[in-house]
Formats: C-alpha cells, sequence, structure tokens
C-alpha cells in the first residue's frame, strides 16, 4: 500500500472537496486500509487546518490559535476526572484535543467503559472536525464503538441542545463577538450584557451539568460586561486560574505543532474548574499567573496550580461586582488597605483645576505618575489639588499598591481608569510624621524624574517613560506599610512584579 502524503491530501481535496476527502482518510484508517506516517490521530486537528487553510477557510494567521495544548489539556483532563457525572461531554470538540486526553488519562479498560456505555457526547458546528473527533476516539479504542459516541453537529446555543443529565463538561468554546443573536437561542441577560459567545458558553455549560473544566479568555473575571455571567456562577462552586500571556502565554508554543509554529500574542486565558461541592457557593481565585516559557513545563503541573488559588470563595454583589486575583499570602494586606481607607481615588481626582500627573496607559511591571508630561502616545493626565493630595496620588501611582490593584481586578493591556478610580486610598490616616516622609519622597523623586527617563520604540516611534530604581518604590511601600499598621516586611510584594513564576525577578523591560 503506497503511503499516503500531504501532496495526495491536497490533490484529493481538490478533487473531492475537505468533507470527502476527510471521511475517506477516516473511515479506512478505522477498517486498517490506509497507509501514511503522517495522517494519525495526533496530527489530525493539524491537517484539518491546513485543509481549512488550503479551501480557504481559515488563514495561515489563525491557524491553532486557541486550540488547547496537550500540556493544557492534559491539566484540564486532570482536573475533570474526579468530578461529578457519568456522561462526559465535549462542547466545541473540534478535531477532539480535549476528549481524547480525557480519555486517554482514564486506564484503558475504564475509557472503554465510558465509550461503550454510550456516556460520551460531543458537540461542535463543523461537521467536518465534529467526524474527525469521533472517529479518532473509535480509531483509538475499537472500531465496534463508533455508533456508540454521540457527536451532535449543531449550534450548541441552540435552545432545542441540551446537555445530558448527570453531565460533566470539558470545553474550550470558541470566542467571538456575538454579532447577531442566533435565531433559536435563548437570550438571557449574560448574552444581551456580554455579547461575547464564550460567556454564553460558560452560561450553558454551568447550568446544565453537574461540574465542568472550561478554558476561556479570563475577561468575565473582572470587566463590567460579565457581572450578569458572574451572578449565574454565585450559585455554583469551584475554581479558577488565569494566566497572563507574557512573557509566557498558554495557547501559544504547541510543542506537537508539526506543521505550525503559532507565535502571536494570544488572549490571557482562564480555566474555570466547576465542581459543585455540598455546602459552599463561590468561585476561589489563584493571583493571574505569570511565568517565563521555560517554566512552562513545571507550571502546568495540577499540584503546583492548585497550590496558588487561595481559600476564599468569592460571591459577587452590587457592591463587590468584580472577581480579584489575589496571592494566597496577599489576602490579609488587601483586606486590611481595604477596610482602612475611607475613599476611592476618584475622590482625590479633580475635573477642572489642579495640578497635573500623567499616566503611562500601559503597565507590563510597575505603573508610574509623573510631574513630567511624557513624550508618549498612550498617557492619561489627572489633576489633583493641593500639595498632600498631590504627592500621596504620586506616590501610590508609583508604588505597588496601584500596579497590584491593577493586577487584582484587570491586568489586560491598558490600566484603565475605571480602575484607577476605585482603587481605595487612605490619605487620611497619615500621621505629621509620615505625612512628611511622604512630601519629601514625592518630591525627591519628581525632582529626578528626567535621571530616570527610559525609551522604548513602539510602532516606530520612541516611547518615553520613568523607570525609578526599585528604593523609591519599597519606601512609599514601607510607609504605606506603616500608616495601614501592616506588620510585615515589604519583600512580600516582590512577587507582583515579577515575571517569573517561581523566582522573584522583576523583568528589564521598561513598562
Ligand atoms: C476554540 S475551538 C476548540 C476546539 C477543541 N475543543 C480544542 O480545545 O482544541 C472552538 C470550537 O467550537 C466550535 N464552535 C464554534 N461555534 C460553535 C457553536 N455555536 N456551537 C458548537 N460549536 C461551535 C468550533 O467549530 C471549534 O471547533
Amino acid at each position: 500500500m503506497k503511503k499516503y502524503t500531504i501532496d495526495n491530501y491536497i490533490i484529493d481535496i481538490d478533487k473531492y472537496g475537505l468533507k470527502k476527502t476527510w471521511h475517506t482518510i477516516l473511515s479506512k484508517t478505522l477498517n486498517n486500509t490506509f497507509n501514511s506516517d503522517i495522517f494519525n490521530i495526533s496530527n489530525y486537528g493539524e491537517l484539518y487546518e491546513i485543509g481549512l487553510e488550503h479551501v480557504n477557510k481559515i488563514s495561515k494567521k489563525e491557524m491553532g490559535k486557541y486550540y488547547t495544548p496537550r500540556d493544557v489539556s492534559n491539566v484540564m483532563s486532570n482536573w475533570l476526572a474526579p468530578l461529578k457525572g457519568d456522561n462526559v461531554c465535549d462542547v466545541g470538540c473540534g478535531a477532539g484535543n480535549l476528549i481524547l486526553s480525557y480519555l486517554d488519562n482514564l486506564n484503558k479498560s475504564d475509557a472503554i467503559r465510558l465509550i461503550s456505555n454510550g456516556n460520551i457526547y460531543l458537540y461542535d458546528l463543523d461537521d467536518i472536525a465534529l467526524e474527525i473527533c469521533k472517529y479518532s476516539i473509535a480509531i483509538k479504542y475499537g472500531k465496534e464503538y463508533l455508533r456508540k459516541i454521540h457527536a451532535k453537529h449543531c449550534d450548541f446555543l441552540d435552545k432545542d441542545i441540551k446537555l445530558p443529565k448527570n453531565a460533566k463538561v470539558i470545553s474550550n468554546p470558541p470566542y467571538y463577538k456575538i454579532i447577531e443573536d442566533g435565531k433559536n437561542w435563548k437570550i438571557t441577560n449574560v448574552i444581551s450584557d456580554s455579547r461575547e459567545l464564550y460567556s454564553a458558553f460558560i452560561e450553558k455549560i454551568i447550568t446544565q451539568s453537574d461540574s465542568s473544566v472550561i478554558i476561556t479568555p479570563y475577561s468575565f473575571i473582572g470587566s463590567g460586561k460579565f457581572y450578569s455571567l458572574r451572578k449565574v456562577m454565585n450559585k455554583y462552586n469551584g475554581f479558577v486560574v488565569s494566566f497572563d500571556n507574557v512573557p509566557g502565554n498558554i495557547f501559544n508554543g504547541r510543542k506537537h505543532g508539526i506543521f505550525n509554529s503559532n507565535k502571536g500574542n494570544s488572549v490571557r486565558a482562564a480555566i474555570t474548574v466547576v465542581e459543585n461541592r455540598d455546602n459552599v457557593k463561590g468561585f476561589r481565585f489563584s493571583p493571574l499567573i505569570r511565568f517565563k516559557t521555560e517554566e512552562r513545563n513545571k507550571m502546568l503541573d495540577n499540584n503546583v496550580l492548585y497550590s496558588l488559588i487561595n481559600d476564599r470563595y468569592q460571591i459577587v454583589d452590587s457592591r463587590h461586582k468584580a472577581y480579584y486575583k489575589c496571592h494566597s499570602d496577599l489576602l490579609s494586606i488587601l483586606d486590611a488597605w481595604e477596610q482602612k481607607s475611607d475613599k476611592k481615588m476618584s475622590n482625590l481626582i479633580e475635573q477642572n483645576d489642579g495640578n497635573e500627573i500623567y499616566l503611562p496607559t500601559t503597565c507590563r511591571y510597575f505603573t508610574v505618575g509623573s510631574k513630567r508630561n511624557l513624550l508618549r502616545d498612550g498617557k492619561r493626565v489627572i489633576k489633583v489639588k493641593n500639595k498632600n493630595t498631590y504627592n500621596y496620588v504620586y506616590c501610590m501611582m508609583n508604588s505597588t499598591f496601584a500596579y497590584w490593584y491593577w493586577r487584582l481586578y484587570d491586568g489586560g493591556i491598558n490600566c484603565p481608569l475605571t480602575i484607577i478610580n476605585t482603587i481605595p486610598v487612605f490619605l487620611d490616616l497619615f500621621n505629621e510624621k509620615q505625612l512628611n516622609k511622604m512630601n519629601s519622597l514625592a518630591e525627591e523623586m519628581q525632582s529626578k524624574e528626567k535621571e530616570y527617563l527610559v525609551y522604548k520604540v513602539n510602532a516606530g516611534k520612541k516611547q518615553e517613560n520613568i523607570k525609578f530604581p526599585k528604593k523609591y518604590r519599597n519606601e512609599i511601600n514601607k510607609l504605606f506599610f506603616d500608616v495601614l499598621e501592616i506588620d510585615k516586611n515589604i519583600s512580600v510584594l516582590n512577587k507582583i512584579h515579577s515575571s517569573s513564576l517561581f523566582e522573584e525577578s522583576e523583568s528589564e523591560e521598561n513598562e
């Protein structure tokens, strides 16, 4: 039997179309009448994408964008395994990265029992991907089981599509904006408020299953438009780990990619594990995990990730609308800060007159406030009256506190004013001596801004910023600990700025 190559594949696609070509490959493989070195289950996903690209359904740029890498699906499968539910469902299964990993992590006999008992459910809008997924399972575990797998070619959000009873779900749903509602959808508040497909999937999965593990963008954790989803989540329980996308990134660096190296910047991701234990409500959170690419293997371990989650179950309400992503050992500092603050930053900011403080909008490793009008594109200007308030806001923006607050509640690309406005402030707690210290620190920094200017070229343009020596940030942090009566060494805050998960090393980057 001659070996089937990529060239044969492309010729077949041109001749018979993608659907028929795959049907032939899959049926022949199932019946052991297919010979190829590259067409094996672990490459199907990528080969399918190559086919899609050939027929112009996706561009090279999109290839493999948000398909779950093997090391991530492994973590997700391990979390799903002990949870409640007899029917295992992969929603938006694609070519099957998640369900195959789940089955792979079971004993072979357990996997076969699950399949042969008719406990596997697959859902996808793409009929070819769905067929690849279903056949992959049968090729691996036995062709006699092909008919036992429930593969539903559907829009998962269609009202008529329901998860089976006792469902446990693994899913990496699509991440598109909803332009137009589906004709047969149930339009929930989550859909009308967020206009994001992934949150509609989370809602439907959570409300119809016993347990689930879902990977999505992390924006639902804090962003205002997902408040209705968080309110739905109040009724369930579990935990969420979230990941920054710089320097290391969850979705690229696909190890098993033989044809495809996907290097673009991608979304910040979160894995939500809905456990639904008895007698608890709400979700526990990890901090926003930042890791170096070389730390990926060590980090993508269920125990390592689980150890980062703090033990507080968060419930949202009209006063606390967002979840926060806090390190376990910093919770008490956050509590002291929030409880002792009597105002928000917005109370100190003036609309019209006042002296200006400039805030660069990007803040990868620290935030900056400057008296100098920085020569750069992305910046915000806030106005503050009177010396003490001015210096306090200045110190706040150059401390770990402002940066930390942004990482707790957002942590995306830019630091929005909505976050700055809600930073808790405690100027009224300062005594005379502490005020003097704050003023002299702030004034010294202001007089030295010019010495610490740094530049980064962005889109061909030089962008100015200030990188103060760390001693200033430490001095401010120490003063703030003193005012808040936090009896801890300020070095506990170092990890907030670290570009590494396992070491406290701050990146050499300028912002
Ligand atoms: C991000 S991919 C994930 C694929 C695979 N589960 C993985 O983790 O690698 C999302 C999948 O959802 C499917 N999809 C998109 N819209 C859908 C819908 N409305 N209903 C069901 N599936 C959908 C896509 O075809 C795609 O296979």
